[in-house]
């Protein structure tokens, strides 16, 4: 039986889109497939690893476990929307500066839940706070000691930078 589709808008890194989508599709896959947005990974698909964090109106979701539709009207940030103009958010930044990666599949949805965590908690974390609010995301490389490092590096850049956490700029999905 063909896929019914629904119409879906939504704004992805600053630019507002609409088409026509099946109800089943999963959030991961639009932005992935549809949208080329690879920068998004695909880790376990049971909302475990945290890989395919993204942002949803301002909030870390795993892309993985939400449907397309369920984010109609929404705007939605993914990891190639944070940069500006060629510079990274002081997140990324922080990961590079602190070796926070290895292979780096893991880092879209980490340097994303770091953002977030930032936003709700502030700029000053501290290592047992950042480590228990780590507990979605799994890095199978690193061991976590300069992940959790760059992210309180990380944090502390952003408390002097005009790349706040809330502005994302314009991008073309
Ligand atoms: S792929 Fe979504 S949590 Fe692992
Ligand atoms: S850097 Fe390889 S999985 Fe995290």
């Amino acid at each position: 039986m063909p896929m019914r589709s629904y119409p879906l808008a939504m704004t992805v890194n600053g630019t507002r889109l609409t088409r026509e989508i099946p109800g089943e599709l999963l959030l991961v896959q639009f932005l992935r497939e549809q949208l080329r947005l690879t920068g998004t990974h695909v880790g376990c698909d049971t909302t475990q690893c945290g890989a395919c964090t993204v942002h949803v109106n301002g909030r870390a979701v795993k892309s993985c476990t939400t449907l397309a539709m369920s984010c109609d009207g929404a705007e939605v940030t993914t990891i190639e929307g944070i940069a500006h103009g060629g510079e990274l958010h002081p997140m990324q930044d922080a990961f590079r500066r602190n070796h926070g990666l290895q292979c780096g599949y893991c880092t879209p949805g980490f340097v994303m839940a770091a953002i977030d965590m930032v936003r709700r908690l502030g700029l000053e974390l501290d290592e047992a706070t950042i480590r228990e609010e780590l507990e979605g995301n799994i890095c199978r490389c690193t061991g976590y000691v300069n992940i959790v490092k760059a992210i309180s590096d990380g944090a502390k850049v952003m408390a002097g930078s005009s790349a706040d956490a809330a502005s994302y700029p314009t991008g073309t999905p």
